[in-house]
């Protein structure tokens, strides 16, 4: 079978991108745009770094902030209705994962409406058209949503978030600018850069990995690990870094898939509503420990690219350690817990069961049981 890639039409990089958006609005024509971005970013003037621009070009827009953090079908069904309502024709996505993957199922169900009940999405759903043209503006460091084929929502009824894999949703434009993440205060920064590092080393390790995906991946951890600790320190460097790592990811692992670090996140903040990033990061270092007899020379790669000495001088177990080592001091010295408090014995059964039934678990390099997921999810307790 052949490999697949899919990226952004185009996407702009560096401080001072947002700029383009309007350059881009009129190329296309743009009549209207629905502003898709959650309550705290307008709270906190992020929002306002792109309607400013707007206005000042003269371009009309609307605002739609009905999205929390793990956006669920509500968040969506409210989001088609008030689009309807707008006579807008393009959607401008401002904010983390949760405004981007909202915007993505809003746009999605507009141009086909036969999935209005938003669970028929899950998975791969046989959509017909491309979604409206969305314009992605990130303003966490993390998901890289704005390049992804994915987009992922939250069953509260049924307990479960649930992930759509549809290239009908992917931006036509990516707009990466470090300074709308600047705001990002130091937690929300670490577990976001985590969650992209985990896109990396699980998008690396997956089954359907191949040498294109390699090199987005490696080079993301190389480009995640030097700059995440300078970001959490709010380092113009450390931004920068981490806009492009997380991308450079995103462009990866969106074509190849995850592993079982996202099964098990996903679960967790269905669960328990933690924070995705938090969730990956907790996850990682465990799951890279399970799945390390089935990942040949690829840890010895991931300690090379996290900085690790001397990778070619060590046998196997000891770069497999080298690496897991790496990746548990990087989440340590960001600040990110290595316990999951609100966990408990009762909720085992669920939780893997939930996992075991994740689109992302069957890329995972090893074939997980109920049971498997059971025991790594015990070592968060
Ligand atoms: N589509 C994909 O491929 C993909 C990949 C990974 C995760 N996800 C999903 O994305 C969601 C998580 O997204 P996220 O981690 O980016 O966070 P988020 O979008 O949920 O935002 C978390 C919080 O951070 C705040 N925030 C965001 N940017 C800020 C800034 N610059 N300054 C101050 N506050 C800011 C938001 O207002 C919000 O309160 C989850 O639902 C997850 O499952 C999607
Ligand atoms: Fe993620």
């Amino acid at each position: 079978m052949a490999n697949r890639i899919m990226l952004n039409q185009t996407s702009y990089h560096g401080a001072g991108a947002i700029a383009e958006i309007a350059n881009e609005a009129k190329a296309h024509a743009f009549q209207k745009a629905f502003v898709c971005s959650d309550p705290d970013l307008i709270k906190f003037g992020v929002t306002a770094k792109v309607t400013e621009l707007l206005e000042k070009e003269g371009l009309a827009y609307e605002i739609y902030s009905d999205i929390k953090a793990n956006p669920t079908i509500d968040n969506v069904k409210n989001g088609v209705a008030a689009f309807k309502a707008s006579g807008a024709d393009y959607i401008i996505a401002i904010g983390g994962g949760s405004s981007m993957d909202t915007s993505k199922a809003i746009g999605i169900i507009i141009a086909n409406p036969e999935f209005e009940d938003v669970r028929s999405l899950e998975g791969v759903a046989p959509t017909k058209k491309p979604c409206i043209p969305i314009i992605a503006v990130p303003t966490t460091a993390g998901t890289a949503a704005e390049v992804t084929i994915n987009y992922v929502i939250t069953d509260v009824e049924r307990k479960r978030k649930f992930v759509c894999v549809d290239p009908h949703d992917m931006p036509i434009i990516a707009v990466v600018d470090p300074e709308m993440m600047a705001s990002m205060p130091k937690g929300l920064t670490a577990s976001t850069g985590m969650d992209a590092l985990t896109h990396a080393i699980e998008g690396y390790t997956t089954k359907a990995a191949w040498e294109m995906t390699d090199m987005f991946h490696l080079k993301a951890i190389e480009i995640i690990s030097r700059s995440l600790r300078g970001a959490v320190a709010n380092t113009k460097e450390g931004r920068e870094g981490m806009a492009l790592g997380q991308y450079i990811a995103g462009m990866g692992f969106s074509n190849v898939g995850l592993g079982i670090a996202h099964s098990m996140a996903h679960t967790l903040g269905a669960v328990y509503d933690t924070p995705h990033g938090v969730a990956c990061a907790m996850m990682l270092p465990i799951v890279m420990e399970y799945n390390a007899d089935c990942t040949g020379e690829k840890y010895r790669e991931i300690a090379r690219a996290m900085g690790v000495e001397g990778v070619d001088q060590m046998d196997q177990e000891t770069y497999r350690k080298a690496a897991v080592d790496a990746v548990r001091r990087l989440s340590e010295d960001v600040g990110i817990p290595a316990k999951l408090e609100a966990l408990k014995e009762e909720d085992l059964p669920f939780l893997a069961e939930s996992a075991h039934a994740d689109a992302c678990a069957p890329g995972n390099p090893k074939d997980a049981s109920i049971e498997d997921l059971t025991a790594l999810f015990r070592k968060l307790m």
